[in-house]
């Protein structure tokens, strides 16, 4: 199995309490969707994203979601599948599927696209996005700021105050990194401990290739995608590298 997908395999119990409410990210969305709209979120995950968004519009239009998701980890699609039970969820790979319909917003949240090995790994995913968009329809790609000249070569910080939602107990999460600028490889672990015992609870690695904003116009124009905004944060910043993400909406030339 794939080192990234045995990552989230080994994490899943802990992923979403590591991330947090992501209120920021929610809203972000939000307001790209509209009521009825048909989404595609690839990969999906524990689906907690698609979740509270279809929970937010129906709370403010009566209308939820149709959401469909991928995803290539067995153990993150059960979750969502608890979670989302009227929504289409399949494993598949995002470089690589065919689902035969196209959808008003493709989102492909969280860095995930990061995961991708080489150019032509990105290519090919976003051909298959753009292969599920409808003409007026948008993609978009959410990733850290990964200008590469501002990533340490090592990093080690820590996590605190996270709650285990099985034993309500206090964790902590240590993530130590490494970065390699010539391959733009960036090498993750994280050690999930209980905090009183000190346990490990959980313990993986994945890792990302990095891409620049130069990096992803290059992709998107080779895919024959256009870049119709690009945002630096979840409050709808202009891009700047100075800004903590780089956010791509794109859409089918048009
Ligand atoms: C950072 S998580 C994001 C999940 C979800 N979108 C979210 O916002 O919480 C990355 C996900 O990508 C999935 N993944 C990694 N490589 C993939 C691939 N090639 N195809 C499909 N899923 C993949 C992992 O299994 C994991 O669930």
């Amino acid at each position: 199995m794939d080192e990234n997908i045995a990552f989230y395999e080994h994490i899943v119990d802990y992923y979403d309490v590591i991330h947090g409410s992501r209120n920021e990210e929610i809203q972000f969305y939000a307001q790209m969707i509209n009521p009825g709209d048909t989404v595609l979120e690839a990969p999906v995950g524990t689906g907690m994203l698609s979740l509270k968004l279809s929970q937010l519009c129906k709370s403010a239009t009566g209308m939820g979601l149709s959401i469909t998701g991928i995803d290539l980890s067995d153990s993150m699609l059960e979750v969502a599948r608890d979670r989302l039970p009227d929504a289409s969820l399949l494993k598949a790979d995002m470089r690589s599927f065919d689902l035969s319909e196209k959808f008003d917003i493709i989102i492909c949240p969280l860095n995930s696209i990061l995961h991708l090995r080489c150019d032509e790994e990105v290519v090919s995913t976003l051909n298959c996005f753009k292969h599920h968009c409808k003409p007026t329809g948008r993609i978009v790609i959410d990733s850290f700021q990964s200008d590469l000249e501002l990533i340490p070569k090592a990093y080690k910080g820590s996590i605190d105050g996270l709650i285990d939602p099985k034993t309500n107990r206090e964790l902590i999460l240590v993530e130590s990194s490494t970065y390699r600028r010539k391959t733009a490889h960036l090498k993750v672990e994280w050690q999930l401990y209980e905090k009183k015992t000190k346990n490990l609870l959980a313990g993986s690695k994945y890792s990302q290739r990095l891409m620049n904003s130069c990096d992803f116009a290059n992709l998107i124009h080779d895919s024959e995608l256009a870049i119709l905004e690009k945002f630096g944060s979840y409050e709808r910043e202009p891009y700047s590298r100075a800004q903590p993400r780089q956010i791509i909406v794109a859409g089918p030339e048009r």
